[in-house]
């Protein structure tokens, strides 16, 4: 299902609730009303289009049928990019934690079998703390220096040199993967550790995995599948210019 404009907010929270943090992270806040989504973007003052193209990307995972790139702008994309990162670390992450503990601390036999599960835990959030600073520190700058010396027209030497020595193919070849991990996680909880008395907590701790793997796989395929690609032909076009000069 394509969302559109003319669509109620509520209803499409209520097509798909792991839109709400997406729509959060976009600039709107529940207690719309009955509103569309036209009228509470116009009110919240978010730019529709991005946040049609941002939503419908969340929902269908073929990013060619909900991208209309010319329309989308680079400085928007590593802003939501940039919030959802935070996002993970402020709120996904100490989620994740809170119920990992919880389950420890309920489950009476076998405790260091889920203490493997909160090591893992531990090792994945470095992870992932280390690949968001890069990507804030290095990509994402570089990315936006593209983007405006593509809109000003104007290349310095420094960017040149910066997109022959390293362009964004480089950094979209060793990007790594970090969805993979967390499904590594919900199997050992799924298949290996025995049956908890707490079956509920175990559940908890599997559903708050499902929802952050989820949304880092949204996440993944915006830097992989919008952000390269838009930057990737940015970066061909100064260069040919460049050589004509
Ligand atoms: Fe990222
Ligand atoms: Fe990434």
């Amino acid at each position: 299902m394509y969302i559109d404009k003319d669509m109620k907010m509520a209803d499409a929270i209520h097509y798909n609730y792991l839109l709400l943090p997406v729509i959060n992270r976009l600039g709107v806040q529940l207690g719309f009303g009955d509103k569309n989504i036209e009228k509470v973007c116009q009110e919240e003052e978010v730019d529709l289009d991005f946040f049609l193209v941002i939503i419908n990307a969340f929902l269908d995972h073929d990013l060619n049928k909900t991208l209309k790139i010319q329309s989308v702008s680079i400085e928007k994309i590593v802003d939501y990019l940039k919030a959802t990162h935070q996002f993970y670390l402020e709120q996904m992450i100490p989620e994740v934690e809170n119920r990992i503990n919880a389950l420890i601390q309920n489950f009476d036999i076998n405790q260091n079998q889920f203490l493997l599960v909160k090591n893992f835990f531990e090792e994945y959030k470095k992870e992932l703390y280390l690949h968001t600073q890069l990507e804030e520190k290095t990509v994402y700058p570089y990315v936006v220096d593209v983007y405006q010396a593509y809109q000003s027209h104007q290349l310095s030497q420094e960017l040149l040199d910066r997109i022959k020595d390293y362009p964004i193919n480089s950094y979209a070849q060793e990007h790594s993967d970090i969805e993979s991990k967390l499904f590594d996680l919900k199997n050992i909880l799924i298949k290996y550790l025995p049956q908890p008395k707490h079956s509920y907590q175990r559940n908890q701790v599997l559903t708050a995995l499902f929802k952050m793997e989820n949304d880092i796989n949204d996440h993944s395929r915006i830097e992989n599948m919008v952000l390269v690609p838009m930057i990737s032909e940015m970066e061909k076009q100064l260069l040919t210019k460049s050589a004509q000069k």
